[in-house]
């Protein structure tokens, strides 16, 4: 508990349930004094939340397939809210067929449709979200290092998470004249809603946690208090940047 984010309106994107680690961002988030406003995928999802969330939060649906609702929720965000000072992007997608196979067996619809969800909806979350950002602000997303390494099973994931980390470089270098930073946090393997649409995501997450320095995986509270550190003014000197919150998996052969 801190007031580290006393004044700071974040929005979160993609929390899905308990497991979340967009939720471990938002309770990090408004344990550190951030007013958070969380958008969901869709109204299936809103329910989930209804029974998560502390009473008075905001919640907003945003299906992030089409930019115009991207568009849209931020413009209602300025306009019932004020402007706002980051936004925690942590969304990604990739159909069952495209998942299962290897990259070399990837469809060109597959293939598009993951790189839509997950990696463009960065540019187009930070494209609208900035014209209601305030000077200082900060756009997090979330990645794993199956962008750099051919990991087992990660497949066409680890594809889109190299754009994703891209967008992130080229978003820092488009946003820095207007004082709004753009970072990757790069977080262990966790068992999310997202994680078991993996095949063999049991070895994953097994193999991901012996490698910790501790034998103990990182969960998505450690996760979302990076969050909070990227939040903050803390690190108005980092953008552009990835940083591991994976207990040093990444450092491990
Ligand atoms: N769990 C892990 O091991 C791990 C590790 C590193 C990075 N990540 C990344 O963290 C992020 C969050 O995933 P998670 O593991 O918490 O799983 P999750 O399933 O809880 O979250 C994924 C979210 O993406 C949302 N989403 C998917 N398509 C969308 C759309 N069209 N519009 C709006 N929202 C959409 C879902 O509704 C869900 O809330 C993802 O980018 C994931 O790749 C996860």
């Amino acid at each position: 508990m801190s007031n580290l984010l006393d004044g700071k309106t974040i929005v979160v994107m993609g929390v899905a349930n308990k497991r979340s680690i967009a939720w471990g961002c938002a309770k990090s988030l408004m344990d550190n004094g951030a007013k958070v406003i969380i958008t969901y995928q869709n109204e299936r999802l809103r329910r989930q939340l209804d029974k998560l969330v502390p009473e008075g939060t905001e919640m907003i649906e945003c299906d992030v397939a089409e930019d115009a609702n991207v568009e849209k929720t931020f413009q209602d965000i300025q306009a019932k809210f004020g402007n706002i000072d980051g936004v925690i992007h942590a969304i990604a997608y990739a159909d069952k067929e495209t998942l299962e196979g290897g990259v070399i067996d990837v469809k060109k619809d597959g293939y598009n449709l993951a790189q839509d969800v997950s990696a463009y909806s960065l540019i187009s979350v930070s494209r609208y979200a900035s014209r209601v950002m305030n000077p200082q602000g900060s756009i997090a997303t979330l990645t794993y290092m199956g962008s750099t390494r051919a990991i087992p099973s990660y497949n066409m994931m680890g594809v889109a998470k190299a754009a994703l980390e891209a967008n992130v470089r080229y978003l820092a270098s488009d946003l820095g004249p207007k004082k709004i930073r753009v970072n990757a946090i790069s977080a262990g393997a966790i068992k999310t809603l997202a994680v078991t649409g993996i095949k063999n995501h049991g070895d994953l997450l097994k193999e991901s946690e012996a490698r910790t320095v501790d034998g103990e995986a990182v969960d998505i509270h450690q996760v979302g208090d990076v969050a909070t550190f990227l939040m903050s003014n803390l690190s108005s000197g980092v953008t552009g940047d990835l940083i591991y919150a994976d207990k040093g998996v990444h450092l491990l052969a």
